[in-house]
């Protein structure tokens, strides 16, 4: 964020080009954290759009991005970097050995780095991050300290804790990021989200849309479950539906490839079982859809 790359110029080219779909007032929270270099955590249910924005945003930025995703085998060294060793065997630890992993590379660069699903990181890998995210500097054995150059921030996704088994974030850390939560889009921006153009096919039927958000958004609704279907699920039924015809029995054949791998039953579902709990719900939007055109 700049004079030249203003909060509404960034804005306008991730809705333009980056076909971003609303998220105006996180991508202006976003925004507003960098440009007070602050460092910024996403948080929100799986699918729900936290590492599409948070790329889309890294390529409209106009600085240095160093990715890395989350993984409990992740270690520090990988993160900061490490020692070459044929490299150290000729010339010895210092800089012309070490090679920057992301952490160093974005603080030398004064870039973004862009931490997908941080809480799946080890706690090691965690504590690193605590003096570069609050001093903008890390101290690294044989090499010394190394300072961070303006403009370096660190953005993190995580899901919450309650859908994954992976470690939490410390209290330590968290307080040293600022906490933007991502919940479900409105039906309007999901219904432009669904309907978009697709890459390989022309426009989805706009009934097939309608059922499908009817079907995503009934499952965060129905008591029979306790994960609702995101957006990503309604992407993927659109698709599938698309390739099997767009009629209503493509339609149902779709909800039940996607849906029962991104969903998560409560106790009464799992009586039922995913095919079922997923009927349950097609079949009230096929009544409801009758009703409206006798
Ligand atoms: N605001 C949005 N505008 C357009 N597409 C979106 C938006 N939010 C999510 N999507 C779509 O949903 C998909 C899933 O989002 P993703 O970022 O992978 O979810 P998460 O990282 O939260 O699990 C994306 O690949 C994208 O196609
Ligand atoms: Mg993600």
């Amino acid at each position: 964020v700049s004079k030249k790359n203003s909060v509404p110029q960034i804005i306008a080219r991730l809705e333009g080009q980056q076909q971003v779909i609303g998220r105006q007032g996180e991508i202006e929270a976003i925004l507003h954290c960098l440009l007070a270099r602050r460092h910024v955590l996403l948080e929100g249910p799986v699918g729900v759009g936290k590492t599409y924005l948070v790329s889309a945003i890294a390529k409209e930025l106009g600085r240095p991005v160093f990715r890395v995703d989350g993984d409990s085998r992740y270690t520090e060294h990988k993160l900061t970097g490490w020692f070459d060793p044929p490299t150290v065997l000729k010339k010895g630890y210092g800089a012309d050995s070490f090679i920057d992993g992301p952490l160093v590379g974005a603080m030398r660069a004064g870039g973004l780095l862009f931490i997908n699903e941080l809480n799946r990181m080890p706690e090691g890998v965690q504590n690193v991050l605590l003096p570069a995210l609050d001093e903008g500097r890390i101290e690294i054995p044989r090499l010394g300290s190394l300072e961070a150059k303006e403009g370096f921030s660190v953005v993190a996704t995580q899901n919450p804790r309650e859908f994954v088994a992976t470690s939490h974030l410390s209290e330590a850390l968290l307080d040293r990021f600022e906490l933007i939560s991502l919940s479900y889009q409105s039906e309007e921006e999901e219904r432009t989200i669904l309907s978009a153009l697709r890459p390989l096919d022309k426009a989805p039927k706009e009934d097939l849309v309608g059922w499908t958000l009817a079907l995503i958004r009934g499952t965060r609704k129905s008591p029979l479950f306790r994960r609702g279907a995101s957006i990503r699920a309604g992407l993927s039924m659109v698709d599938i539906a698309t390739a099997m015809g767009s009629d209503w029995a493509s339609f149902e054949k779709a909800a039940l490839l996607a849906l029962p791998t991104r969903v998560e039953l409560n106790e009464e579902g799992l009586e039922l079982g995913a095919k079922k709990a997923i009927e349950s719900l097609t079949d009230e939007i096929k009544k409801k859809g009758t009703q409206k055109n006798p």
